[in-house]
């Protein structure tokens, strides 16, 4: 297919589900554009990341399927992105379903199916998980100081 497409997003933590994303929106066309929120964009959107702006742009633009990457710095550049780069195709994860249907007059809008079982938001709860001490290990803690003090105190 041809034509420029264009996508929106975070890429915090990379994972599958961008990779696998990112794989089905270069074969919408021939050249990927990715616009990577940026750290303050986020912020306003009360979302904290990872891994910092200038990172994940660099992965995002070291990925095969990805052309271009430029920040995402405000909800209403989209327009401006598409007249700009003569964007033929605006594609973005199903979860966004409905939401960009405005730039129906000037692309194409397309809704990809997510990866499922993989997001960011899981990856953080299980970095939560993984890094905090479970109450059994500190119970554990508890038992063996006490055996300790009736040993030698
Ligand atoms: N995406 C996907 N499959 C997943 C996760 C994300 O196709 N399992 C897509 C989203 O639909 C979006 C793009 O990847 O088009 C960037 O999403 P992003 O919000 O950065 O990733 P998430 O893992 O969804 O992050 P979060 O959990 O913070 O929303």
């Amino acid at each position: 297919m041809s034509g420029t497409v264009i996508t929106y997003g975070t890429f915090d933590m990379f994972h599958i589900g961008h990779l696998n994303l990112l794989r089905r929106l270069a074969a919408l066309g021939d050249r990927l554009i990715v616009a990577v929120s940026t750290d303050e964009f986020n912020h306003g959107k009360g979302k904290r990341t990872l891994i910092p702006f200038e990172q994940r742009a660099e992965i995002v633009r070291s990925i095969r399927y990805v052309d271009e990457v430029i920040p995402e710095t405000r909800w209403e550049q989209k327009l401006d992105d598409v007249q700009q780069y003569g964007i033929k195709t605006f594609a973005i994860g199903e979860d966004w379903a409905g939401q960009f249907d405005f730039l129906l007059p000037y692309c194409e809008v397309v809704y990809l199916p997510r990866t499922e079982g993989v997001s960011t938001t899981d990856l953080k709860r299980s970095l939560n998980r993984f890094s905090s001490v479970s109450r059994d290990d500190l119970l554990h803690a508890f038992d063996v100081l006490d055996a300790l003090r009736k040993d030698f105190g």
